[in-house]
């Protein structure tokens, strides 16, 4: 008798068939921030980039933004609940660590018993959550796979501190992740620096959170730009092939940066911070949505997703368009 296994559902690749987004309707802008905390609205655009951004109301937890971004993602795929195996929903910002949140946001948009688990990567999370997914559907683990990145961040940051509260949003973006006999997502290139582990920190549950900006600024401008070059190489896609640049929406300096060390000179690079602030999880998908919907970016294009920020970790992979 032979005692050899089979996996009778692996796929050669795995590809993204759809992206959907969640922005909270109340927008705050540098004005209304800067009458309650002194800083003012060129101070934010010079440094940070902000124009304004989204905060959740008090009736929309992980859940709710998470099943917006995430039914949007589904109806666009044309897929139906019941195709869905496994939901991965990154987010660092839940209310509380237990239950984890994708079973709800699962059960909400009616998929029935799917695998479901909260990814924690911070603002590295969806390109975490959107590799993971992709090694469950080539290993055969799943048909397909819901990836959300859903975080509000408003209720972690204390609104008198100006170094913080001027950065952080609300907001969700999710993507279908389905098999397919060719690669649609590249190798992820991910890794970490643990020792950096109280650069970006929410201390315990009594806390907001903290940074030290510039070294996070140093970190990101020098670190980054590497990793989404290895993730081209490891795609086998030159930097000048890039259709588009997706970094995590952290700092428009740091996105400039980012996108000139990799000399990505055909691409259109991602600026959702301007109107979005920083979703951290959420905030590659948010942008990679809006380009989609505006016409930035060709279907079947290829487009490099990086993520970095607390843990620090970080992760890149380049994608082809949906
Ligand atoms: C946070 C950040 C915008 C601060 O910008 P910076 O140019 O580094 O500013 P500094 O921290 O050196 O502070 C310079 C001055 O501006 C002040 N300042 C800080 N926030 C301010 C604000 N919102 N408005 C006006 N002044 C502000 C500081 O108090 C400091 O004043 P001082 O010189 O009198 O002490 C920047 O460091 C940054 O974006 N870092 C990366 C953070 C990040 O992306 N985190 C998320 C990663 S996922």
């Amino acid at each position: 008798m032979s005692g050899g296994l089979q996996i009778p559902d692996a796929r050669a690749g795995a590809r993204v068939l759809a992206f959907g987004d969640y922005r909270p309707a109340r927008i705050v802008t540098n004005d209304e921030i800067a009458r309650t905390v002194d800083t003012d609205d060129e101070w934010i655009r010079t440094r940070v980039g902000i124009a304004e951004r989204r905060i959740a109301g008090d009736d929309e937890g992980i859940v709710e933004l998470g099943v917006h971004a995430g039914g949007k993602a589904l109806a666009g795929s044309g897929l139906d609940p019941s195709d869905i195996d496994l939901v991965i929903l990154a987010t660092c910002s839940a209310e509380s660590p237990m239950p984890g949140y994708a079973p709800q946001v699962a059960h909400r948009l009616g998929i029935d018993a799917p695998g479901a688990f909260d990814l924690n990567a911070a603002c590295a999370g969806f390109c975490y959550a959107l590799a993971t997914a992709s090694a469950a559907v080539r290993a055969g683990n799943a048909r397909n796979v819901l990836v959300v990145g859903a975080e509000k961040m408003s209720q972690w940051i204390d609104w008198t501190d100006r170094s913080t509260c001027i950065i952080f949003a609300d907001g969700a973006g999710a993507a279908v992740v389905a098999g397919s006999d060719s690669p649609g997502i590249g190798p992820v290139v991910w890794g970490s620096a643990g020792d950096k582990y109280d650069k970006i920190i929410i201390e315990d549950r009594h806390s907001f959170i903290r940074q030290e900006g510039q070294s996070v600024f140093r970190w990101a401008t020098t670190a980054i730009a590497p990793v989404a070059a290895q993730a081209c190489e490891r795609a086998g896609i030159k930097p000048e092939e890039l259709a588009a640049v997706v970094p995590h929406q952290a700092n428009l300096r740091i996105i400039e940066a980012i996108a000139r060390r990799l000399k990505a000179v055909n691409a259109v690079v991602a600026d959702d911070i301007v109107q979005s602030g920083n979703t951290s999880g959420a905030s590659i998908p948010l942008a990679l949505s809006r380009m989609i919907e505006r016409g930035d970016v060709p279907s079947g294009a290829p487009a490099l997703l990086v993520g970095f920020g607390a843990g620090l970790s970080y992760a890149a992979q380049v994608i082809q368009i949906p």
